[in-house]
Protein backbone atom coordinates (compact mmCIF):
# COMPACT_ATOMS: atom_id res chain seq x y z
CA UNK A 1 0.00 0.00 0.00
CA UNK A 2 2.99 2.08 0.31
CA UNK A 3 3.14 5.15 3.11
CA UNK A 4 -0.01 7.10 3.13
CA UNK A 5 -0.30 11.04 3.44
CA UNK A 6 -1.16 12.27 6.29
CA UNK A 7 -4.82 13.22 5.33
CA UNK A 8 -5.65 9.57 4.69
CA UNK A 9 -4.36 8.65 7.59
CA UNK A 10 -6.60 11.44 9.48
CA UNK A 11 -9.92 10.14 7.36
CA UNK A 12 -9.04 6.44 8.59
CA UNK A 13 -9.11 8.08 12.39
CA UNK A 14 -12.07 9.50 11.56
CA UNK A 15 -13.88 6.55 10.20
CA UNK A 16 -12.73 4.70 13.39
CA UNK A 17 -14.10 7.45 15.57
CA UNK A 18 -17.36 7.15 13.69
CA UNK A 19 -17.34 3.37 14.33
CA UNK A 20 -16.36 4.06 17.95
CA UNK A 21 -19.41 6.35 18.63
CA UNK A 22 -21.63 4.11 16.82
CA UNK A 23 -21.75 2.20 20.03
CA UNK A 24 -23.76 -1.39 19.15
CA UNK A 25 -25.19 -0.05 16.05
CA UNK A 26 -28.71 1.88 15.21
CA UNK A 27 -30.62 -1.20 16.18
CA UNK A 28 -29.20 -1.80 19.52
CA UNK A 29 -29.25 2.02 20.32
CA UNK A 30 -32.97 1.69 19.43
CA UNK A 31 -33.43 -0.96 21.49
CA UNK A 32 -32.02 0.82 23.90
CA UNK A 33 -33.98 4.01 23.44
CA UNK A 34 -37.35 2.35 23.80
CA UNK A 35 -36.31 1.31 27.43
CA UNK A 36 -36.27 4.84 27.94
CA UNK A 37 -32.59 4.25 28.51
CA UNK A 38 -29.83 6.56 27.28
CA UNK A 39 -26.82 5.67 25.37
CA UNK A 40 -23.63 5.33 27.25
CA UNK A 41 -21.89 8.58 25.96
CA UNK A 42 -24.93 10.59 25.94
CA UNK A 43 -25.54 9.48 30.00
CA UNK A 44 -21.83 10.46 30.47
CA UNK A 45 -22.35 13.74 28.37
CA UNK A 46 -25.31 14.42 30.88
CA UNK A 47 -23.56 13.86 34.31
CA UNK A 48 -20.68 16.11 33.22
CA UNK A 49 -20.65 20.12 32.94
CA UNK A 50 -20.60 20.68 29.26
CA UNK A 51 -18.11 20.36 26.76
CA UNK A 52 -15.58 18.77 29.54
CA UNK A 53 -15.49 15.17 28.84
CA UNK A 54 -12.47 13.38 27.32
CA UNK A 55 -12.49 10.15 26.35
CA UNK A 56 -9.98 7.55 26.30
CA UNK A 57 -9.47 3.88 25.34
CA UNK A 58 -12.17 4.39 22.45
CA UNK A 59 -10.54 1.77 20.72
CA UNK A 60 -10.09 -0.64 22.68
CA UNK A 61 -11.20 -4.35 21.93
CA UNK A 62 -11.07 -7.43 23.52
CA UNK A 63 -9.03 -10.28 22.48
CA UNK A 64 -11.46 -13.47 22.96
CA UNK A 65 -11.65 -16.17 20.43
CA UNK A 66 -14.23 -18.42 22.05
CA UNK A 67 -17.81 -18.92 20.68
CA UNK A 68 -17.56 -16.62 17.68
CA UNK A 69 -16.45 -13.84 19.39
CA UNK A 70 -13.53 -13.06 17.20
CA UNK A 71 -16.22 -12.10 14.22
CA UNK A 72 -17.50 -9.18 16.33
CA UNK A 73 -14.74 -6.70 17.66
CA UNK A 74 -16.80 -3.61 18.80
CA UNK A 75 -14.20 -0.46 19.34
CA UNK A 76 -14.57 0.61 22.71
CA UNK A 77 -15.67 -3.01 23.54
CA UNK A 78 -18.83 -2.08 25.87
CA UNK A 79 -18.07 0.87 28.22
CA UNK A 80 -16.90 4.74 27.81
CA UNK A 81 -14.46 5.75 29.85
CA UNK A 82 -12.73 8.93 30.61
CA UNK A 83 -12.90 11.97 32.57
CA UNK A 84 -14.56 15.32 32.76
CA UNK A 85 -15.68 18.09 35.80
CA UNK A 86 -18.83 18.75 37.82
CA UNK A 87 -19.19 21.92 39.08
CA UNK A 88 -15.87 22.58 37.52
CA UNK A 89 -14.10 19.90 39.47
CA UNK A 90 -12.80 16.74 37.86
CA UNK A 91 -13.90 13.55 38.33
CA UNK A 92 -13.50 9.59 36.83
CA UNK A 93 -16.61 8.07 34.75
CA UNK A 94 -17.09 4.83 33.26
CA UNK A 95 -20.27 4.16 31.45
CA UNK A 96 -20.96 0.75 30.24
CA UNK A 97 -22.59 0.32 27.18
CA UNK A 98 -25.49 -2.04 26.83
CA UNK A 99 -25.90 -1.72 22.77
CA UNK A 100 -22.48 -3.78 22.66
CA UNK A 101 -22.53 -7.35 23.90
CA UNK A 102 -24.49 -6.22 26.66
CA UNK A 103 -22.26 -4.33 28.20
CA UNK A 104 -20.92 -7.49 29.38
CA UNK A 105 -17.76 -7.03 30.65
CA UNK A 106 -14.54 -8.82 29.68
CA UNK A 107 -10.91 -8.59 30.13
CA UNK A 108 -10.42 -5.42 27.88
CA UNK A 109 -14.05 -3.72 29.29
CA UNK A 110 -12.32 -4.87 32.93
CA UNK A 111 -9.07 -3.06 32.28
CA UNK A 112 -10.51 0.26 30.92
CA UNK A 113 -12.57 0.34 34.12
CA UNK A 114 -9.22 -0.65 36.11
CA UNK A 115 -7.64 2.11 34.35
CA UNK A 116 -9.88 5.25 34.76
CA UNK A 117 -9.85 3.99 38.78
CA UNK A 118 -6.48 4.11 39.25
CA UNK A 119 -6.00 7.38 37.17
CA UNK A 120 -8.98 9.10 40.04
CA UNK A 121 -7.13 7.71 42.89
CA UNK A 122 -3.54 8.91 41.82
CA UNK A 123 -5.42 12.62 40.43
CA UNK A 124 -7.45 12.84 43.69
CA UNK A 125 -10.49 12.58 42.08
CA UNK A 126 -13.81 10.96 42.82
CA UNK A 127 -14.72 7.75 40.78
CA UNK A 128 -17.89 7.76 39.13
CA UNK A 129 -19.58 4.27 37.27
CA UNK A 130 -22.39 4.06 35.25
CA UNK A 131 -23.76 0.04 35.30
CA UNK A 132 -25.51 -0.90 32.79
CA UNK A 133 -24.54 -4.69 32.22
CA UNK A 134 -25.39 -8.06 31.70
CA UNK A 135 -22.45 -8.85 33.63
CA UNK A 136 -19.85 -11.54 33.49
CA UNK A 137 -19.23 -11.75 29.03
CA UNK A 138 -19.94 -15.69 29.20
CA UNK A 139 -17.51 -15.95 26.29
CA UNK A 140 -14.47 -14.96 28.61
CA UNK A 141 -15.19 -17.11 31.18
CA UNK A 142 -12.48 -16.99 33.61
CA UNK A 143 -10.96 -13.62 32.39
CA UNK A 144 -14.23 -11.65 32.61
CA UNK A 145 -14.32 -13.10 36.59
CA UNK A 146 -10.78 -11.70 37.03
CA UNK A 147 -11.76 -8.59 35.71
CA UNK A 148 -14.79 -8.52 38.59
CA UNK A 149 -11.82 -9.09 41.25
CA UNK A 150 -9.36 -6.46 39.76
CA UNK A 151 -12.08 -3.81 40.21
CA UNK A 152 -13.07 -5.04 44.14
CA UNK A 153 -9.47 -4.58 44.63
CA UNK A 154 -9.32 -1.20 43.48
CA UNK A 155 -12.87 -0.43 44.65
CA UNK A 156 -11.39 -1.16 48.35
CA UNK A 157 -7.97 0.23 48.18
CA UNK A 158 -9.60 3.46 47.03
CA UNK A 159 -12.04 3.40 49.86
CA UNK A 160 -12.21 6.40 52.29
CA UNK A 161 -9.47 8.42 49.49
CA UNK A 162 -11.80 9.17 46.99
CA UNK A 163 -15.70 9.44 46.55
CA UNK A 164 -16.80 6.20 45.24
CA UNK A 165 -20.24 6.34 43.28
CA UNK A 166 -22.38 3.99 41.87
CA UNK A 167 -25.17 4.42 39.25
CA UNK A 168 -27.32 1.52 38.30
CA UNK A 169 -29.20 2.36 34.95
CA UNK A 170 -29.69 -1.02 33.46
CA UNK A 171 -29.15 -4.64 34.91
CA UNK A 172 -26.48 -5.24 37.34
CA UNK A 173 -26.51 -9.05 38.53
CA UNK A 174 -24.63 -11.22 40.20
CA UNK A 175 -21.10 -10.74 41.81
CA UNK A 176 -21.15 -7.92 39.58
CA UNK A 177 -23.66 -5.87 42.00
CA UNK A 178 -20.74 -6.22 44.64
CA UNK A 179 -18.67 -3.13 43.16
CA UNK A 180 -21.28 -1.04 43.68
CA UNK A 181 -21.58 -2.69 47.43
CA UNK A 182 -18.28 -1.37 47.90
CA UNK A 183 -18.24 1.98 46.99
CA UNK A 184 -19.66 4.75 49.31
CA UNK A 185 -22.94 5.32 47.86
CA UNK A 186 -25.65 3.95 45.16
CA UNK A 187 -27.69 5.33 43.33
CA UNK A 188 -30.59 3.70 41.22
CA UNK A 189 -33.21 4.88 38.39
CA UNK A 190 -37.05 3.07 38.87
CA UNK A 191 -37.64 1.19 36.44
CA UNK A 192 -34.38 0.53 34.77
CA UNK A 193 -32.03 -0.22 37.71
CA UNK A 194 -31.63 -3.68 38.93
CA UNK A 195 -28.99 -5.34 41.28
CA UNK A 196 -29.62 -8.72 42.35
CA UNK A 197 -27.00 -11.49 43.36
CA UNK A 198 -29.08 -14.69 41.72
CA UNK A 199 -32.10 -13.52 39.33
CA UNK A 200 -35.54 -14.88 39.82
CA UNK A 201 -35.40 -17.92 37.13
CA UNK A 202 -32.07 -19.36 39.49
CA UNK A 203 -34.15 -18.76 42.79
CA UNK A 204 -36.99 -20.36 40.95
CA UNK A 205 -35.02 -23.50 40.24
CA UNK A 206 -33.23 -23.83 43.87
CA UNK A 207 -35.67 -22.24 46.82
CA UNK A 208 -38.95 -22.60 44.13
CA UNK A 209 -40.02 -18.93 45.69
CA UNK A 210 -41.61 -17.12 42.61
CA UNK A 211 -40.37 -12.84 42.59
CA UNK A 212 -39.88 -10.78 39.79
CA UNK A 213 -37.12 -8.82 38.94
CA UNK A 214 -38.01 -5.74 39.88
CA UNK A 215 -39.61 -6.95 43.09
CA UNK A 216 -35.99 -8.99 43.76
CA UNK A 217 -33.71 -5.74 42.61
CA UNK A 218 -35.21 -2.86 41.79
CA UNK A 219 -34.93 0.59 42.95
CA UNK A 220 -38.00 0.57 45.60
CA UNK A 221 -36.41 -2.53 46.87
CA UNK A 222 -32.84 -1.25 47.72
CA UNK A 223 -34.00 1.52 48.77
CA UNK A 224 -36.88 0.86 50.76
CA UNK A 225 -36.33 -3.20 52.10
CA UNK A 226 -32.65 -3.93 51.57
CA UNK A 227 -30.83 -0.34 52.50
CA UNK A 228 -28.20 -1.32 49.45
CA UNK A 229 -28.87 1.71 47.28
CA UNK A 230 -28.70 5.40 48.91
CA UNK A 231 -31.01 7.41 46.57
CA UNK A 232 -33.79 6.85 43.59
CA UNK A 233 -34.78 9.04 40.93
CA UNK A 234 -37.81 8.82 38.60
CA UNK A 235 -35.43 9.40 35.45
CA UNK A 236 -31.91 9.47 34.26
CA UNK A 237 -31.87 13.38 34.37
CA UNK A 238 -33.36 13.53 37.51
CA UNK A 239 -30.39 10.59 38.80
CA UNK A 240 -27.66 13.31 37.63
CA UNK A 241 -28.56 15.84 39.30
CA UNK A 242 -28.42 13.72 42.61
CA UNK A 243 -25.13 13.03 41.93
CA UNK A 244 -23.74 16.29 41.06
CA UNK A 245 -26.05 17.16 44.51
CA UNK A 246 -24.35 15.12 46.72
CA UNK A 247 -20.50 15.77 45.08
CA UNK A 248 -21.18 19.37 45.91
CA UNK A 249 -20.89 18.59 50.02
CA UNK A 250 -17.62 16.17 48.92
CA UNK A 251 -14.21 16.73 49.33
CA UNK A 252 -12.70 15.39 46.03
CA UNK A 253 -10.23 13.53 48.16
CA UNK A 254 -9.58 12.64 51.98
CA UNK A 255 -6.81 15.50 51.82
CA UNK A 256 -8.98 18.13 50.40
CA UNK A 257 -11.71 20.39 51.49
CA UNK A 258 -15.25 20.03 50.54
CA UNK A 259 -16.28 23.27 48.59
CA UNK A 260 -17.55 26.28 50.47
CA UNK A 261 -20.92 27.58 49.21
CA UNK A 262 -21.53 31.04 49.58
CA UNK A 263 -24.55 31.69 51.64
CA UNK A 264 -26.88 34.92 52.65
CA UNK A 265 -28.45 32.79 55.34
CA UNK A 266 -27.08 34.83 58.41
CA UNK A 267 -25.37 32.27 61.18
CA UNK A 268 -26.94 34.54 63.59
CA UNK A 269 -30.49 33.85 62.11
CA UNK A 270 -32.63 33.27 64.85
CA UNK A 271 -35.56 30.76 64.48
CA UNK A 272 -38.58 31.04 67.10
CA UNK A 273 -40.57 28.28 65.17
CA UNK A 274 -38.02 25.63 67.08
CA UNK A 275 -39.37 26.46 70.08
CA UNK A 276 -43.03 24.68 68.89
CA UNK A 277 -41.32 21.88 66.68
CA UNK A 278 -40.27 19.59 69.79
CA UNK A 279 -43.07 18.95 71.80
CA UNK A 280 -42.00 18.96 75.90
CA UNK A 281 -44.39 15.78 76.57
CA UNK A 282 -41.55 12.87 75.46
CA UNK A 283 -44.35 10.80 74.77
CA UNK A 284 -45.40 13.04 71.45
CA UNK A 285 -43.95 12.63 67.97
CA UNK A 286 -42.87 14.93 65.27
CA UNK A 287 -40.81 15.05 62.49
CA UNK A 288 -37.01 16.05 62.66
CA UNK A 289 -36.61 17.01 59.40
CA UNK A 290 -38.18 20.46 60.60
CA UNK A 291 -35.48 21.05 63.39
CA UNK A 292 -33.33 20.52 60.11
CA UNK A 293 -34.64 22.58 57.83
CA UNK A 294 -34.67 25.92 60.59
CA UNK A 295 -31.42 24.91 61.82
CA UNK A 296 -29.39 24.50 58.44
CA UNK A 297 -28.22 27.03 55.53
CA UNK A 298 -31.23 28.08 53.36
CA UNK A 299 -33.41 25.42 55.21
CA UNK A 300 -31.59 23.00 52.60
CA UNK A 301 -31.20 19.20 53.91
CA UNK A 302 -30.07 16.33 51.78
CA UNK A 303 -30.70 13.15 52.33
CA UNK A 304 -29.36 9.90 52.55
CA UNK A 305 -31.45 6.50 52.11
CA UNK A 306 -34.47 8.81 53.02
CA UNK A 307 -36.43 5.47 52.53
CA UNK A 308 -34.76 3.14 54.83
CA UNK A 309 -34.19 2.79 58.76
CA UNK A 310 -36.48 5.99 59.08
CA UNK A 311 -36.11 6.24 62.69
CA UNK A 312 -32.75 7.94 62.16
CA UNK A 313 -32.00 10.13 59.53
CA UNK A 314 -28.59 11.01 57.71
CA UNK A 315 -27.51 13.41 55.36
CA UNK A 316 -25.47 16.33 54.57
CA UNK A 317 -26.42 20.24 54.81
CA UNK A 318 -24.14 23.50 55.39
CA UNK A 319 -24.17 26.14 58.06
CA UNK A 320 -22.68 28.95 56.95
CA UNK A 321 -21.29 27.41 53.86
CA UNK A 322 -19.28 24.54 55.28
CA UNK A 323 -20.34 21.27 55.08
CA UNK A 324 -21.34 18.59 57.67
CA UNK A 325 -22.84 15.13 58.01
CA UNK A 326 -26.38 15.53 59.82
CA UNK A 327 -27.87 12.45 62.09
CA UNK A 328 -30.85 12.66 63.46
CA UNK A 329 -33.22 10.30 65.74
CA UNK A 330 -36.59 10.56 64.06
CA UNK A 331 -39.06 10.54 66.63
CA UNK A 332 -41.70 10.13 64.35
CA UNK A 333 -40.64 6.52 63.11
CA UNK A 334 -40.38 3.72 66.07
CA UNK A 335 -39.88 6.31 68.57
CA UNK A 336 -36.94 7.68 67.16
CA UNK A 337 -35.49 4.41 68.26
CA UNK A 338 -32.13 2.39 67.12
CA UNK A 339 -32.54 -0.72 65.47
CA UNK A 340 -30.76 -2.97 63.52
CA UNK A 341 -30.73 -1.21 60.55
CA UNK A 342 -30.36 2.47 62.37
CA UNK A 343 -26.89 1.46 63.74
CA UNK A 344 -25.65 0.28 60.26
CA UNK A 345 -27.16 3.09 58.45
CA UNK A 346 -26.12 5.68 60.93
CA UNK A 347 -22.13 4.31 61.52
CA UNK A 348 -21.78 3.42 57.76
CA UNK A 349 -22.76 7.47 57.46
CA UNK A 350 -19.96 8.22 60.17
CA UNK A 351 -17.59 6.67 58.93
CA UNK A 352 -18.29 8.06 55.61
CA UNK A 353 -17.98 11.74 57.19
CA UNK A 354 -14.70 10.62 59.23
CA UNK A 355 -12.88 9.37 56.01
CA UNK A 356 -13.53 12.53 54.36
CA UNK A 357 -13.04 15.18 56.93
CA UNK A 358 -16.50 16.49 57.23
CA UNK A 359 -17.45 17.74 60.50
CA UNK A 360 -20.67 15.37 62.05
CA UNK A 361 -23.57 16.94 64.16
CA UNK A 362 -26.11 14.89 65.74
CA UNK A 363 -29.54 15.75 67.05
CA UNK A 364 -30.75 13.56 69.80
CA UNK A 365 -33.89 12.19 71.09
CA UNK A 366 -33.69 8.71 71.53
CA UNK A 367 -35.89 6.34 73.88
CA UNK A 368 -33.05 3.58 73.83
CA UNK A 369 -32.65 0.21 71.36
CA UNK A 370 -35.77 -1.16 70.25
CA UNK A 371 -36.52 -4.21 72.57
CA UNK A 372 -37.62 -7.78 71.38
CA UNK A 373 -36.86 -10.82 70.42
CA UNK A 374 -35.95 -10.50 66.50
CA UNK A 375 -33.68 -7.74 67.00
CA UNK A 376 -32.00 -9.85 69.82
CA UNK A 377 -31.34 -13.02 67.02
CA UNK A 378 -30.86 -10.66 64.61
CA UNK A 379 -27.55 -9.53 66.59
CA UNK A 380 -28.54 -6.10 67.70
CA UNK A 381 -25.53 -6.32 70.19
CA UNK A 382 -22.93 -6.14 67.65
CA UNK A 383 -24.99 -4.15 65.14
CA UNK A 384 -25.63 -1.39 67.64
CA UNK A 385 -22.47 -1.67 68.90
CA UNK A 386 -21.17 -0.20 65.30
CA UNK A 387 -22.47 3.21 66.24
CA UNK A 388 -20.63 3.17 69.50
CA UNK A 389 -17.46 2.04 67.40
CA UNK A 390 -17.88 4.95 64.69
CA UNK A 391 -18.44 7.73 66.92
CA UNK A 392 -15.51 6.60 69.23
CA UNK A 393 -13.60 6.04 66.14
CA UNK A 394 -13.98 9.48 64.61
CA UNK A 395 -11.39 12.16 64.77
CA UNK A 396 -13.65 15.23 62.71
CA UNK A 397 -15.51 17.54 64.87
CA UNK A 398 -18.27 16.16 66.99
CA UNK A 399 -21.17 18.51 67.75
CA UNK A 400 -23.88 17.23 69.57
CA UNK A 401 -27.33 18.07 70.30
CA UNK A 402 -30.28 16.82 72.77
CA UNK A 403 -33.24 18.19 71.48
CA UNK A 404 -35.16 15.64 73.77
CA UNK A 405 -34.88 11.87 75.29
CA UNK A 406 -31.28 10.62 75.97
CA UNK A 407 -32.06 7.74 77.71
CA UNK A 408 -29.79 4.69 78.85
CA UNK A 409 -27.21 3.28 76.40
CA UNK A 410 -28.47 4.71 73.88
CA UNK A 411 -27.63 8.30 75.05
CA UNK A 412 -23.76 6.66 74.86
CA UNK A 413 -24.58 5.44 71.42
CA UNK A 414 -25.36 9.12 70.20
CA UNK A 415 -22.34 10.73 69.81
CA UNK A 416 -22.25 11.53 74.17
CA UNK A 417 -19.14 13.62 75.38
CA UNK A 418 -17.94 9.64 77.10
CA UNK A 419 -17.56 8.63 73.42
CA UNK A 420 -15.83 11.77 72.36
CA UNK A 421 -17.95 14.45 71.44
CA UNK A 422 -16.44 17.65 71.15
CA UNK A 423 -19.33 19.84 72.05
CA UNK A 424 -22.60 18.69 73.68
CA UNK A 425 -25.30 20.86 73.79
CA UNK A 426 -29.14 20.48 75.05
CA UNK A 427 -32.27 22.05 74.73
CA UNK A 428 -34.02 22.81 77.86
CA UNK A 429 -36.50 20.33 77.39
CA UNK A 430 -34.11 17.73 77.35
CA UNK A 431 -34.49 14.48 79.54
CA UNK A 432 -30.57 13.17 80.16
CA UNK A 433 -31.25 9.87 82.58
CA UNK A 434 -31.23 6.15 82.51
CA UNK A 435 -34.59 5.98 81.33
CA UNK A 436 -37.94 7.93 80.70
CA UNK A 437 -39.57 9.46 84.45
CA UNK A 438 -41.92 6.91 84.34
CA UNK A 439 -40.30 3.68 83.84
CA UNK A 440 -38.00 5.11 86.32
CA UNK A 441 -40.38 5.98 89.19
CA UNK A 442 -42.10 2.79 89.00
CA UNK A 443 -38.74 1.18 90.08
CA UNK A 444 -37.51 3.32 92.48
CA UNK A 445 -40.65 4.43 94.05
CA UNK A 446 -42.34 0.73 93.84
CA UNK A 447 -42.75 0.60 97.04
CA UNK A 448 -43.80 3.59 98.26
CA UNK A 449 -46.58 3.55 95.47
CA UNK A 450 -47.73 -0.40 96.42
CA UNK A 451 -48.02 0.86 100.26
CA UNK A 452 -49.90 4.05 99.33
CA UNK A 453 -53.57 4.24 100.20
CA UNK A 454 -53.73 5.88 96.56
CA UNK A 455 -51.05 4.06 94.25
CA UNK A 456 -52.69 5.93 91.05
CA UNK A 457 -52.31 9.40 92.49
CA UNK A 458 -48.86 8.60 94.57
CA UNK A 459 -47.64 7.05 91.24
CA UNK A 460 -48.07 10.14 89.33
CA UNK A 461 -46.70 12.05 92.06
CA UNK A 462 -43.83 10.08 92.07
CA UNK A 463 -43.56 10.51 88.59
CA UNK A 464 -43.45 14.28 88.71
CA UNK A 465 -40.50 14.11 91.78
CA UNK A 466 -38.49 12.31 89.49
CA UNK A 467 -38.74 14.51 86.25
CA UNK A 468 -38.01 17.50 87.79
CA UNK A 469 -34.99 15.92 89.85
CA UNK A 470 -33.90 14.24 87.36
CA UNK A 471 -35.57 14.63 83.53
CA UNK A 472 -33.74 17.73 82.79
CA UNK A 473 -30.73 18.48 81.09
CA UNK A 474 -28.87 19.80 84.33
CA UNK A 475 -27.89 16.92 86.06
CA UNK A 476 -25.59 15.79 83.10
CA UNK A 477 -24.46 19.89 82.70
CA UNK A 478 -23.13 19.52 86.84
CA UNK A 479 -21.24 16.97 85.68
CA UNK A 480 -19.59 18.56 82.49
CA UNK A 481 -21.47 15.71 80.17
CA UNK A 482 -23.42 18.56 78.52
CA UNK A 483 -21.16 21.54 77.79
CA UNK A 484 -24.02 24.36 77.38
CA UNK A 485 -28.06 24.62 77.88
CA UNK A 486 -29.11 26.17 74.97
CA UNK A 487 -31.99 27.86 73.99
CA UNK A 488 -34.02 25.82 70.85
CA UNK A 489 -33.84 29.41 68.39
CA UNK A 490 -30.18 29.45 69.38
CA UNK A 491 -29.33 26.43 68.11
CA UNK A 492 -27.95 27.79 64.43
CA UNK A 493 -25.33 29.97 66.14
CA UNK A 494 -24.33 28.01 68.52
CA UNK A 495 -23.91 25.33 65.96
CA UNK A 496 -21.71 27.55 64.08
CA UNK A 497 -19.83 29.03 67.13
CA UNK A 498 -18.93 25.04 68.02
CA UNK A 499 -17.80 24.36 64.29
CA UNK A 500 -15.62 27.28 63.88
CA UNK A 501 -14.45 26.48 67.70
CA UNK A 502 -13.48 22.63 66.98
CA UNK A 503 -11.77 23.75 63.47
CA UNK A 504 -8.49 23.43 64.18
CA UNK A 505 -9.20 19.81 65.97
CA UNK A 506 -6.08 17.48 65.62
CA UNK A 507 -6.54 14.03 67.65
CA UNK A 508 -4.53 11.44 67.59
CA UNK A 509 -5.23 7.45 68.03
CA UNK A 510 -2.80 4.62 68.58
CA UNK A 511 -0.73 3.34 65.93
CA UNK A 512 -2.10 0.45 64.46
CA UNK A 513 -3.55 -1.30 61.16
CA UNK A 514 -6.56 -1.24 61.38
CA UNK A 515 -8.95 -1.50 64.28
CA UNK A 516 -11.77 -4.81 64.09
CA UNK A 517 -14.93 -3.05 63.30
CA UNK A 518 -17.83 -5.35 64.93
CA UNK A 519 -19.76 -6.68 61.46
C1 LIG B 1 -22.35 -12.02 26.84
C2 LIG B 1 -24.37 -10.99 26.86
C3 LIG B 1 -24.44 -11.11 28.26
C4 LIG B 1 -23.37 -11.73 28.94
C5 LIG B 1 -26.20 -10.10 27.57
N1 LIG B 1 -25.48 -10.37 26.48
N2 LIG B 1 -25.59 -10.55 28.67
N3 LIG B 1 -23.33 -11.45 26.16
N4 LIG B 1 -22.33 -12.17 28.19
N5 LIG B 1 -23.35 -11.86 30.25
C6 LIG B 1 -25.84 -10.04 25.10
C7 LIG B 1 -27.00 -10.85 24.59
O1 LIG B 1 -26.56 -12.09 24.11
C8 LIG B 1 -27.54 -9.95 23.50
O2 LIG B 1 -26.70 -10.12 22.36
C9 LIG B 1 -27.28 -8.56 24.05
O3 LIG B 1 -26.28 -8.70 25.04
C10 LIG B 1 -28.50 -7.96 24.67
O4 LIG B 1 -29.06 -8.88 25.57
P1 LIG B 1 -30.62 -9.25 25.57
O5 LIG B 1 -30.73 -10.53 26.31
O6 LIG B 1 -31.15 -9.20 24.18
O7 LIG B 1 -31.22 -8.03 26.40
P2 LIG B 1 -32.42 -8.01 27.40
O8 LIG B 1 -33.57 -8.78 26.84
O9 LIG B 1 -32.62 -6.60 27.75
O10 LIG B 1 -31.91 -8.81 28.69
C11 LIG B 1 -30.87 -8.28 29.46
C12 LIG B 1 -30.36 -9.35 30.48
C13 LIG B 1 -30.05 -10.68 29.71
C14 LIG B 1 -31.46 -9.57 31.53
C15 LIG B 1 -29.15 -8.76 31.16
O11 LIG B 1 -29.23 -10.36 28.61
C16 LIG B 1 -29.36 -11.67 30.58
O12 LIG B 1 -29.98 -12.35 31.38
N6 LIG B 1 -28.04 -11.81 30.34
C17 LIG B 1 -27.26 -12.79 31.03
C18 LIG B 1 -27.05 -12.35 32.46
C19 LIG B 1 -26.13 -13.26 33.16
O13 LIG B 1 -26.44 -14.40 33.50
N7 LIG B 1 -24.87 -12.79 33.34
C20 LIG B 1 -23.88 -13.49 34.01
C21 LIG B 1 -24.12 -13.20 35.49
S1 LIG B 1 -22.96 -13.94 36.48
P3 LIG B 1 -27.26 -10.01 20.88
O14 LIG B 1 -26.08 -10.32 20.05
O15 LIG B 1 -28.37 -11.00 20.78
O16 LIG B 1 -27.75 -8.59 20.75
C22 LIG B 1 -21.87 -12.79 36.71
C23 LIG B 1 -20.77 -13.24 37.57
C24 LIG B 1 -19.93 -12.09 37.97
O17 LIG B 1 -21.97 -11.72 36.25
C25 LIG B 1 -19.03 -12.58 39.04
C26 LIG B 1 -18.12 -11.52 39.52
C27 LIG B 1 -17.38 -12.01 40.71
Amino acid sequence: MGIRGIDELCEELKIKRTSALAGGGEKAVARQKEKGKGTARERALKLLDPGSFVEIDEFVTHRCVNFGLEKTKPLGDGVVTGWGTIDGRRVFVFSQDFTVLGGSLGEKHADKICKVMDMALEMGCPLIGVNDSGGARIQEAVDSLNGYGKIFFRNTISSGVIPQISVIMGPTAGGAVYSPALTDFVFMVEGSGIMHITGPAVIKAVTGEEVTSEELGGADTHNMKSGNAHFKAKSEDECFAQVRRLLSYLPSNNLDDAPFVETRDSVERMDMRLREIVPTNPNKAYDVHGVLELVLDDGIFTETQAEWAKNIVTGYGRVGGRSVGIIANQARVMAGCLDIDASDKASRFIRHCDAFNLPIVTFVDVPGYLPGVTQELGGIIRHGAKLLYAYSEATVPLVTVILRKAYGGAYLAMSSKALGADLVMAWPQAEIAVMGAEGAANIVFKREIEASPDPGGTRLEKIDEYRSAFATPYVAAERGFVDRVIMPEETRRELWLALCGMESKKVGRPSKKHGVIPH
